[in-house]
């Protein structure tokens, strides 16, 4: 397993539109356990493929306190989601250090390829559905701070170059 390194917005590269997963093989298998180990490493709840610059329909997740029940979710497709809507505060490993609300659907309803290659679908509510919905953006080259207004976006393009100058300075 490896660590892998994560792209941070405004990396072009993250508005890349995933394809499909054609198989979940043995290169997808170590894929999916180097995601998960760079998401615990970095203490993140959820992480896309396109975030570690694969451009293939693939996510992960583990919402539990413990961090132990990881979801591998392959080419997920949204089959339900509710009218009701909630604003809650969102992070990103792409986009260290903020948070802002975004509105999202409360539940929603998920299918996908788990990581043993079988079809599963899954209910989510609550930070799970946030987590699912703000992952698969991901997949369509979506940011979450897309969802904001273009000043805080701005600022927040700004503010992320300017952290990359000074790492890059060090
Ligand atoms: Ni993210």
């Amino acid at each position: 397993m490896a660590l892998l390194p994560i792209l941070t917005y405004p990396d072009p590269r993250l508005h890349t539109v995933a394809k499909p997963v054609q198989a979940v093989d043995a290169r997808i298998r170590a894929l999916i356990a180097d995601m998960l180990e760079t998401m615990y490493d970095a203490n993140g709840i959820g992480l896309a493929a396109t975030q570690v610059d694969v451009h293939e329909r693939l996510i992960v997740i583990d919402v539990s306190e413990e961090r132990n029940q990881p979801l591998v979710l392959v080419n997920p497709e949204i089959t339900w989601a509710s009218a009701e809507k909630q604003v809650g505060d969102e992070g990103c490993l792409s986009v260290p250090g903020i948070y802002d609300g975004v509105e999202r659907s409360r539940a929603v309803r998920v299918r996908a390829i788990d990581g043993e290659g079988q079809s599963r679908e899954v209910e989510a509510e609550g930070l799970l559905a946030v987590c699912i919905q703000h992952e698969m953006d991901h997949l369509l080259g979506k940011v979450f701070v897309e969802y904001l207004s273009p000043l805080k976006r701005n600022r927040i393009k700004t503010k992320m170059l300017k952290a990359r100058r000074d790492t890059e300075r060090v």
